[in-house]
């Protein structure tokens, strides 16, 4: 048990080192893969939006280096998809934006580019964490007009939501049962306080959840492709991405097929859509 401990701090502080990371993810594919998860080697390759920024966002980490309650690992979200569905919300200068399960900070990145007043990722690994400043900084330095990133170490089923207009992105963070209890924390902030309220839940393979709870109501639903120059960057040449609201907030309901069915690809690890 100690062992454990002290190696998975190893790894942690380890994981801050850039070619340490893409290593991990290459080196412990075959480990990760004979525990009958998907894995495919296009994360390992540096992607452009790391190109054109300079920033680390790329690479695999397998959940079981990241934390002793982590399921899934670390991938990193299609930028033009998450461009794409940030487009969607019609009001991003009025809501601070959250990642749970930030990771390397993509979609925080991103996230710059929409006038998001706060910007806040959540991520329960020190060294994806550490990367995730980096990268922060990387940007603050490029573009100093831009709103401040700021990145929280710590387990995003524990984190108390800010009590502000939210739009929260998940991209595979939880487990069922870790969702569960995160569609708890979100009932229990809508109670405490009225406001907008958007979860963008990319690749949602427990929509469900979602879709069950008399808070939230589905607005937009769709299989969005790559951007052409991003394909062969990640497994896939889509991804599927839902957007609840909360129920009673007034937006006019965005263009998408809200209602798609949520087709489990590979359980707990790949949703599609069907019209
Ligand atoms: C698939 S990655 C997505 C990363 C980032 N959101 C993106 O879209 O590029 C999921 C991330 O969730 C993190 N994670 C898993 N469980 C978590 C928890 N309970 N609290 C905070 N982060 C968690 C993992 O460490 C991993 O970095």
């Amino acid at each position: 048990m100690r062992f454990k401990a002290v190696s998975h701090r190893i790894i942690q502080s380890a994981m801050s080192i850039p070619w340490f990371a893409r290593l991990s993810g290459s080196v412990l594919i075959g480990s990760y893969e004979s525990r009958g998860a998907r894995h495919h080697a296009e994360w390992g390759r540096l992607h452009p939006f790391d190109q054109l920024y300079g920033v680390d966002t790329s690479g695999f980490v397998p959940g079981f280096l990241l934390g002793s309650t982590v399921r899934t690992g670390y991938a990193g979200a299609q930028p033009g998809i998450i461009r794409k569905a940030l487009t969607v919300i019609p009001d991003p200068q009025q809501c601070h934006f959250l990642d749970l399960g930030c990771g390397k900070g993509r979609p925080l990145l991103i996230a710059t580019e929409f006038g998001f007043p706060a910007i806040t990722g959540v991520e329960i690994s020190p060294g994806l964490a550490r990367i995730a400043r980096r990268n922060a900084s990387i940007m603050a330095d490029a573009y100093p007009d831009r709103t401040r990133i700021d990145i929280v170490t710590a387990d995003a089923t524990k984190y108390r939501l800010p009590e502000e207009s939210l739009v929260v992105f998940l991209y595979n963070p939880f487990d069922r049962p870790l969702m569960e209890r995160f569609l708890g924390n979100i009932e229990a902030s809508l109670r405490r306080s009225r406001r907008t309220f958007y979860i963008i839940y990319y690749n949602p393979v427990f929509a469900g959840i979602l879709d069950a709870s008399s808070a939230l109501e589905r607005r937009y639903a769709a299989q969005i492709p790559y951007d052409p120059g991003e394909l062969g960057y990640g497994p896939d040449a889509t991804d599927a991405v839902v957007i609840w609201q909360n129920r009673g907030n007034p937006h006019p309901l965005p263009p998408g097929q809200p209602d798609a069915a949520v087709t489990i690809v590979v359980p707990d690890l790949r949703a599609e859509l069907t019209a």
